[in-house]
C-alpha cells in the first residue's frame, strides 16, 4: 500500500515537475477587468506582445467587466493556478476596492501571486473641451456652484477612476452625479462627446486627446509635468496642492502557481520590459516605467499591502465627509 502510494506521490511530483517544464505548451489568457480602449487595457496591450514573444505562446487579452473591475479580477482569482490565467490589476483592484467595495471577493494582498508591476500611470482631471472654466481654480468654482449638475465619469466603484474621483470631491467640497461605465475607455468616448462633464483618469488613456484637443486638462496629479503633457500644470501650480495622485497597473496570477511557472512568468514581464519598443509606447503615453527596484514579485506585494494600508483610511474618510 505504502509502495503504491509513494510511486502515485512520485509520479504526481513528476507530473507538475514536467509540466512547469513544458509551460506555456497553450495560449494564456490575460484578464483585463475593464473595457477594451481604457487605460488598463491599453497597459495589457503593451506588455502582452512582448510577453508573448517571451514566453512562446500567445497572451491573449480577455476584457471581462463589471463592479468597478473586481468581476473580472474575482474570476481570475479563482481560476486554475496553472499559469493558463493571470491578469491586469491596478491601484484600484488591487488598493482602493477593499475600502469601497462591499463583499469583495478577493484579498488583494492573499488572493494572488504577484508577477510585477508593468506601468505607472499619473492621474489628469481631464473635461469635455468646452467646460466653461479657464484652470482648475475656475473648474472647481463651477462644480462647487452647479453640484450635481455636473457629472462625473468613472468605471466602477473601487477603480481608479472612481476611487481618484472620491478623494478629488473630498478635497474640493465638489457634489457631482457619478455616472458609471464599464472602463474609461467608453467613458472617454462621452467625453468627447460632450455627452460627460470631465473625471479623473490614468494619463496613458487622456493624453493622445489632450495632445489632440479633443478634451482639456486642469492639471496633473504629480509633482512634475509630464514630459509627454508639458503644458498641463500640475495640480500644485494650479493651486490644489493636496491633490497628488499616481496609479499603476500591474500583472498578477491566481494563487498557487508552481514556483517554474511563476519563475517563467517574472521573467517573460521582465523581458518585455527591457524592450524599448515596450518603454517608449508606454513613455510616450505618459506612463512611467517601473524602475529596477519596483519590478518584480517581492516589490509588487510590498506594494499592494502599502496601497491598501494607504487608501483605506483616506478613501473611507472622503466617503464620510463628502457622501
Ligand atoms: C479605472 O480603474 O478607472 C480603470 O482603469 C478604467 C479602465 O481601465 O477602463
Amino acid at each position: 500500500m505504502r509502495r503504491a502510494l509513494a510511486i502515485g506521490l512520485l509520479s504526481a511530483l513528476a507530473a507538475i515537475g514536467a509540466a512547469a517544464d513544458t509551460y506555456p505548451q497553450r495560449p494564456i489568457t490575460m484578464v483585463v477587468p475593464f473595457a477594451a480602449g481604457g487605460p488598463t487595457d491599453v497597459v495589457a496591450r503593451i506588455v502582452a506582445e512582448p510577453m508573448s514573444r517571451a514566453l512562446g505562446q500567445q497572451v491573449v487579452i480577455e476584457n471581462v467587466t463589471g463592479a468597478g473591475g473586481t468581476t473580472g479580477i474575482t474570476r481570475a482569482s479563482q481560476a486554475s493556478p496553472d499559469g493558463y490565467t493571470i491578469m491586469m490589476g491596478h491601484m484600484g483592484t488591487h488598493g482602493a476596492a477593499p475600502a469601497l467595495f462591499k463583499g469583495l471577493k478577493y484579498d488583494p494582498a492573499k488572493s494572488f501571486d504577484p508577477v510585477g508591476l508593468a506601468a505607472g500611470t499619473p492621474i489628469v482631471i481631464v473635461a469635455k473641451k468646452g467646460f466653461p472654466a479657464q484652470d482648475l481654480k475656475g473648474f472647481i468654482e463651477v462644480l462647487k456652484a452647479r453640484g450635481p449638475a455636473i457629472n462625473q465619469a468613472h468605471a466602477g466603484v473601487g477603480s481608479v477612476s472612481h476611487s481618484t474621483g472620491v478623494l478629488f470631491n473630498s478635497q474640493t467640497g465638489a457634489k457631482p452625479t457619478l455616472v458609471v461605465y464599464r472602463g474609461t475607455g467608453p467613458a472617454l468616448n462621452d467625453l468627447m462627446a460632450d455627452q460627460v462633464d470631465f473625471m479623473t483618469d490614468q494619463i496613458v488613456n487622456v493624453a493622445p486627446q489632450i495632445a489632440g484637443g479633443t478634451i482639456k486638462a486642469y492639471a496633473i496629479a504629480t509633482a512634475e509635468r509630464s514630459p509627454s503633457l508639458p503644458d498641463v500644470p500640475t495640480t500644485k501650480e494650479a493651486g490644489l496642492p493636496g491633490y497628488e495622485v499616481s496609479a499603476w497597473n500591474a500583472v498578477f496570477a491566481p494563487k498557487g502557481l508552481p514556483a517554474d511557472v511563476r519563475a517563467k512568468l517574472v521573467a517573460a514581464l521582465d523581458t518585455a520590459l527591457k524592450d524599448p519598443a515596450t518603454t517608449k509606447r508606454i513613455l510616450e503615453l505618459g506612463g512611467t516605467v517601473p524602475k529596477e527596484a519596483e519590478a518584480g514579485p517581492v516589490a509588487l506585494q510590498a506594494l499592494v499591502e502599502r496601497e491598501v494600508a494607504r487608501w483605506t483610511p483616506v478613501l473611507r474618510s472622503a466617503v464620510e465627509t463628502n457622501p
